[in-house]
């Protein structure tokens, strides 16, 4: 219920401006913010990589219907990517492509072209790509998109969300040598109609998606805060002999940060996704949607402890 008034506020543009007007809601959004400018990010990247992690870092915005817009935010990508690229970090960073932000729900056509641009950047940068799922009304549109990025920059990645019915069948067509599928739990209030509703139901559909991803010929990166996923990960890596180095966990920035680093420590890749910029209140209004101890959390510090 609370989750379910979070998720209507995080798209209700007068909560929106009285939650960003108010200057504690600050102090908050830093633990799940990397900072609002590209210097920020790219100190956290710093940070993080110094600390035996990898990351993906998210340029904050979602659904323009402004092409402007959409053309500001691939730039905005680029040029993320080439303030990354002194820091020579090989294969540690990744950004986070929500096309929605560069034009999806406008044209698909002007998606696809900025989606190009940022691949492009990604390529100089020795970076890669992967595209963040939204709600369930852009799944073709994205996995269409996918295809034709892939056809020029084939280390492209993509989310799927378990939540979603048709997901099982999404992972299978993705399981095949050289792509790379992030299985997340889903993030958005879905229907009935397309999605789970019930966290147990979410969780099984999770654990069928990665046996399908775990025992096929991608690279599957598990992003998850759920212990029980990350064990059963370990165990059907064993089952389909998947070393360290075949698959991946992957967490939000600020979020089990000592699991990370247990994670990393013992010789995993763990890939921290690190959101960045001004536009935070959608995927801030989510993190504390999905957790209500998040909600208490924010409170308190709105009281000032
Ligand atoms: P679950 O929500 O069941 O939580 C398990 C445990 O993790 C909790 O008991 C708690 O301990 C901890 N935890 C979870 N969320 C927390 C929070 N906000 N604060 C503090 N603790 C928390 N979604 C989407 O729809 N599209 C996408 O592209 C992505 N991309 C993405 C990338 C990465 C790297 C991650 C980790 C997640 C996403 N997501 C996403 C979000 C995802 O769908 C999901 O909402 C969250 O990961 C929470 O689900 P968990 O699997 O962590 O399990």
């Amino acid at each position: 219920m609370l989750g379910q008034l979070l998720f209507a506020a995080s798209r209700n543009a007068l909560v929106r401006r009285s939650v960003t007007a108010f200057p504690l809601t600050r102090k908050v959004v830093d633990r799940f913010v990397a900072g609002e400018s590209v210097a920020q990010a790219r100190d956290a990247v710093r940070r993080l990589c110094g600390a035996g992690l990898t990351v993906t870092v998210d340029h904050l915005g979602e659904e323009t219907r402004d092409a402007s817009a959409a053309a500001a935010t691939a730039r905005a990508y680029v040029t993320l990517l080439e303030a990354l690229r002194p820091l020579e970090l090989g294969g540690k960073a990744e950004v986070s492509v929500k096309l929605s932000a560069v034009g999806q729900v406008l044209d698909e056509t002007m998606a696809l072209k900025h989606a190009r641009e940022i691949c492009a950047a990604a390529d100089a940068a020795g970076a890669t790509v992967t595209l963040d799922m939204e709600d369930h009304t852009t799944v073709d549109s994205t996995l269409r998109i996918l295809r034709e990025l892939r056809a020029d920059h084939p280390s492209t990645g993509v989310a799927i969300q378990s939540y979603l019915f048709r997901s099982e069948e999404d992972c299978r067509a993705l399981a095949a040598e050289g792509t790379r599928v992030r299985l997340v739990k889903g993030a958005y209030n879905e229907p009935a109609s397309v999605a789970h509703q019930s966290s147990t139901e979410v969780d099984k559909a999770y654990v069928r998606c990665l046996r399908i991803l775990m025992s096929g010929k991608g690279y599957p990166m598990v992003a998850t805060h759920d212990d029980r996923m990350i064990s059963i990960t370990e165990l059907f890596a064993d089952r389909y002999g998947r070393s360290r180095g075949d698959y991946e966990y992957q967490m939000l920035y600020g979020i089990r940060t000592d699991r990370q680093e247990a994670l990393a420590g013992a010789g995993h890749t763990v890939r921290v996704y690190v959101p960045y910029g001004g536009d935070w209140y959608g995927y801030f209004m989510r993190r504390l949607a999905e957790r209500p101890a998040n909600v208490a959390f924010f409170l308190r510090a709105l009281g000032g402890k």
